[in-house]
Order: C-alpha cells, then structure tokens, then sequence
C-alpha cells in the first residue's frame, strides 16, 4: 500500500519534459515557445522587447533531457502552468501565466511586456504549459510558483533575508573573494561573461547597453538572489555553495551598476497594451534601494565609509 502510494505521488511529478510535442498547430506553437525561451533577445517575435542580452534560459535552466525549465534547481518550471491562476503579492491581483511570463521582459529581460494573447505571449504559455503534461491541476494562493519552487523558493529567501540584513563590509569582500575563485571563470571578473556561452551579470556593453536583469528582477533582490544562486550556481555544482559564502556573493553581484527600475517604462502605451493585470501602476527601484529594503546602507557597503 505505502509503495503504491509513493509511486503514484513520484508519477505524478515528472523530471523531464515529455517525450512527444502535442501534434498539429499547438504542436508548431510549443516548439516557437522553446524557441523563444532559448534565444529571446534575438528571436523575431520577441528581440524587440528585450532590453539586455539573456535568455529565459539564462535563469530558468536546462535539466538532463535538455530542455529549457527542467532543471532540478529553483525556477524549474515543471508544474508552474498547474499552479496558475496563481496570486501574486507584487501585483496585488491573481495572475495567469501569460502575466507571470510577461512581466518577466519588464524586469528580468530589461524591456517591454508583450501583449496577452499575442503570439509570443501564447507560445511561451504553450511551451510552459507542455512541461506540466500529467500534473494534477493545484492553484497557488501563496504566490507565483511552481509546487516544486514553493517548497524551496520562500523559505530559502527567508533564511537569506536574515543573514544579509547583518552584512557589513567584510562580506562585501568576502562575495568578491567567492566571485572572483568560483564565478569569475563563466561570468568575467567585469560581470559581462561570455557572449554564446556565458551569460552577463551586470553593467554595459561598449556601445552603452545595459547587459542583465534590471533592478526590478527578482534576481536584483539580495535574498531571492542568493536563494537562486545557492540552488543553481556554479553551473552544474548548485548546493554547493554555503549560507554564508552564497548571501555573500550575491552583496557583491548586487552591488556592481545595473538598469534603474520604472514600471511605467515597461508597459506599451495604453492603446497598445490592452488590460494590464495589476493595481500596482507605479514602482521603481535601483541598486541602492535593493540594498535599503533589507536596512543596509549602499555605500557602507560597497565602500565602507
Ligand atoms: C535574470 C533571471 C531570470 C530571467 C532571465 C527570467 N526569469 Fe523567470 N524567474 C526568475 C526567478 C528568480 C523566478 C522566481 C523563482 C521561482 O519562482 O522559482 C522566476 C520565476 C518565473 C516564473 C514562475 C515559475 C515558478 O513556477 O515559480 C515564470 C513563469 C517565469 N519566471 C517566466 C520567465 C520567462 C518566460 C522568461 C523569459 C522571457 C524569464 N522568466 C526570464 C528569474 C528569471
Ligand atoms: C562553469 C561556468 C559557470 C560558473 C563557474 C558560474 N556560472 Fe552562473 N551561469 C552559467 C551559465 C551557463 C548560465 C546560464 C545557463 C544557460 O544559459 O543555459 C549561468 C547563469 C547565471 C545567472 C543568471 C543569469 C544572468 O546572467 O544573470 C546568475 C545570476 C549566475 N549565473 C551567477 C553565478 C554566480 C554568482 C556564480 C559563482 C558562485 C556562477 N554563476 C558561476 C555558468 C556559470
């Protein structure tokens, strides 16, 4: 009975996407949705409304079967789709996937959110969609995440929050030590990485573009960041970084000059965007506003003065 009840628990979580793509047209959108999210700052439908030079998969990563969104890590993306329509205390509403993936290109993305129900923004549902094949619908009252992210995503934030609110100097120095021996050889000593091979995380390229995530993301916030890192970085060794040496890092990472933050920015004209689902119309956020939300000071930080 108990060896039954385990399996049919295990059988309905899947590790991998599956096997076959849905036939027909909602076939042909998935595989433009995979499309998109492995190459979203070039793909036709979408480079327009990317304001950096990432990937969905530069975050959300690749698993064994090498697919974008399978990775065991936070962020998988195995089971989101079930989880909506999901409520979210950032917009203050219950949002649908297309809302959660949209408001991605504004923050993460560093550029525009596409319009609902437009093609991009129906293919990345699709492709999202596809990996939750087989999972039982659970909608999340808690927040925006997967099953699989709410069991590892808040309460490692939580215990995050609590170590970098005591951050002094020393961990600003101690983060560069641990960038510079296990972050340094993917991502460059200048944070600009490896274009093709190694994503960016921070500052400008020559021409003066901005490279990463803006400080909205989720990723410029010094707990969740760390919660991310620690369960995904170094590439292929998440886990192994520890409490101290993951809070530290990301001070380090967070503190080097990304895009300000101006929600007002992201959204098309209101002619063009249609409704936007969220009450909170105005927001912004910069590097030195990510170090306040958790009492610190930027330049005391940074600086130690
Ligand atoms: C800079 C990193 C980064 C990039 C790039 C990024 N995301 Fe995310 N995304 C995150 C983080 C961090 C979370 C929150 C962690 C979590 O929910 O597990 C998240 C959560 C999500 C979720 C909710 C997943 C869940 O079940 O919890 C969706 C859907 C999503 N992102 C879609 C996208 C799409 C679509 C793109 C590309 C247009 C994208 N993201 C690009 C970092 C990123
Ligand atoms: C072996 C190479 C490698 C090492 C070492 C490495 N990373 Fe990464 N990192 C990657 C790759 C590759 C991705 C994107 C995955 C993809 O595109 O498939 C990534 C993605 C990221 C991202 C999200 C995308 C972005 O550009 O903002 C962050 C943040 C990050 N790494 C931080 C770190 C930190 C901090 C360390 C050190 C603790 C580290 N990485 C070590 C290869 C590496």
């Amino acid at each position: 009975m108990l060896l039954l009840a385990t399996f049919a628990c295990a059988a309905q979580m899947p590790t991998s996407a599956p096997k076959e793509y849905p036939a027909g047209e909602l076939g042909k959108l998935v595989k433009t949705g995979e499309d998109i999210v492995n190459n979203t700052d070039t793909h036709p439908l979408t480079k327009d409304l990317v304001g950096n030079k990432l990937q969905c998969k530069s975050c959300h990563l690749k698993g064994a079967d090498g697919k974008v969104g399978t990775g065991e890590g936070i962020s998988s993306w195995i089971g989101t789709a079930a989880t909506f329509p999901a409520w979210s205390k950032r917009e203050k509403t219950v949002q649908s996937l297309q809302d959660r993936s949209n408001n991605c290109f504004m923050r993460s993305m560093n550029g525009k959110r596409p319009i609902i129900d437009t093609k991009a923004s129906m293919a990345i549902a699709a492709y999202i969609t596809w990996l939750s094949t087989g999972v039982p619908m659970n909608m999340n009252a808690i927040g925006p995440w997967s099953e699989h992210n709410t069991k590892l995503y808040p309460k490692n934030v939580k215990k995050f929050n609590a170590i970098q609110k005591k951050a002094t100097h020393k961990n600003y120095l101690a983060g560069k030590d641990v960038y510079t021996k296990k972050c340094a050889s993917c991502h460059g000593m200048n944070g600009a990485g490896i274009p093709g091979a190694f994503p960016p995380l921070w500052g400008k390229d020559a021409n003066g573009n901005w490279l990463s995530y803006n400080t909205g993301a989720g990723m410029s916030k010094l707990d969740k960041a760390a919660a991310w890192v620690q369960s995904n970085m170094p590439l292929a060794q998440g886990g192994s970084l520890s409490d101290q040496d993951a809070a530290d890092v990301v001070i380090y990472m967070n503190a080097q000059e990304r895009a300000p933050f101006d929600l007002k920015k992201g959204l098309l004209p209101k002619e063009e965007m249609g409704y936007y689902n969220s009450i909170v119309l105005e927001e912004k956020h910069t590097v030195q506003s990510n170090f306040k939300a958790l009492g610190l000071d930027f330049n005391t930080i940074k600086n130690g003065k």
